[in-house]
């Protein structure tokens, strides 16, 4: 199989993610249109929410809302223009039985007259608020789960779920282009919405993490008040003889892509500032873990697999080492081993 991204030999140019969809879905009888169904929602939200990234400067977009979310992190207005966006566009399509979102304290039921679906979908609608106004990349993650209840309205045990449940994971990054990147369990693909037409392309063909690549990306700034054992890896990097190179956006999803892409590691460790860590388990890690995974890679809390937790609570935070599996599983065995 080849590992080259852009490689798509048994799909020719103007390949749409729903042809893809279709053609990759068929081999499963189970599969019913209602994935596909909300996977088209998705892209619909994804294009309105990139045109008004693309405007924000222009369309009143930058700065804060003045209100604060469940995080207790004041909500930038492009936050909000995008969770209800992707909710609308959900909602209506009786795709899902409830939704989670980390603007809502609570879970998102479907109101009436729409009707309840088999999947639950959750969200981080704009990840990297902080870049907004910076014209860097910021992105919409998401995971979805078949949902566990039988019939009627979502119930939480329909998102306290295992990770290893997900049935499907992406995110959009909002870019120089716009860019969704998409698993259902078999491998991960990308696609480029072609603004001109509206339709998102196949642009990167089953992408395999870079296991050799030395770049690494985390906030040093806190690194003082890491656990200890992480500072003996990171002086590691420092050393010009192992090759190691920093980039860091600041927008998870950004930061992701580009070691997806490219390969790497990516760092978010408890630190005196974030004690359990910064990122949310449900709607960044897992989501981010499943296509880790998929792409060759790994993402542990620093203990084990990450899409071996099972969610306590809807937006409980976790550490999160992602990237390439050599590196992640070498900085686990740091954290596991006694000081
Ligand atoms: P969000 O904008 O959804 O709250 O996520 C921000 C996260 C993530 O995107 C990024 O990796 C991290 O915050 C950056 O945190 P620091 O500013 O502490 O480095
Ligand atoms: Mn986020
Ligand atoms: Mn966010």
């Amino acid at each position: 199989m080849s590992t080259d991204p852009l490689n798509h030999s048994q799909f020719e140019e103007g390949t749409t993610l729903d042809r893809f969809l279709l053609e990759t879905l068929r081999g499963h009888p189970e599969a019913t249109g209602q994935f596909v169904t909300l996977i088209n929602q998705v892209t619909l939200a994804a294009k309105l929410v990139s045109a008004r990234v693309n405007r924000a400067g222009l369309a009143n977009m930058f700065g804060a809302t003045g209100t604060m979310n469940i995080q207790g992190e004041f909500v930038q207005k492009m936050d909000l223009y995008a969770n209800e966006t992707f909710k609308r566009a959900i909602e209506h399509a009786g795709v899902v039985c409830m939704m989670v979102s980390e603007e809502e304290e609570e879970i998102i039921q479907i109101p009436p007259p729409f009707s309840p679906g088999h999947y639950v979908f959750c969200m981080d609608p704009l990840d990297g608020s902080s870049n907004i106004d910076t014209n860097a990349s910021i992105g919409t993650i998401f995971c979805i789960f078949r949902r566990k209840s039988e019939g009627g309205p979502g119930k939480p045990e329909d998102a306290l779920r295992c990770g290893r449940d997900l049935v499907a994971a992406g995110y959009i990054v909002y870019g120089a282009g716009t860019v969704l990147v998409l698993s259902t369990g078999r491998g991960v693909h990308g696609f480029t919405l072609d603004p001109t037409v509206g339709e998102f392309f196949l642009s990167h063909h089953d992408i395999r993490l870079d296991p050799t690549a030395r770049t690494y990306s985390c906030n040093e700034a806190y690194s003082a008040t890491w656990d200890q054992r992480l500072g003996s890896w990171l002086a590691t990097t420092k050393d010009p003889a192992t090759g190691w190179s920093a980039r860091y956006i600041g927008s998870l999803v950004g930061d992701f892509h580009r070691n997806l892409v490219k390969g790497g590691v990516f760092l978010y460790p408890p630190s005196q500032k974030a004690p359990k860590g910064k990122l949310r388990l449900l709607y960044e890690a897992f989501p981010l873990a499943f296509l880790a995974e998929q792409a060759g890679g790994a993402a542990t809390d620093g203990h084990g697999p990450i899409l071996d937790r099972t969610l306590t609570s809807l937006h409980e935070r976790t550490p999160l080492y992602i990237g390439n599996a050599e590196t992640v599983q070498e900085i686990t065995r740091l954290l596991t081993t006694p000081a």
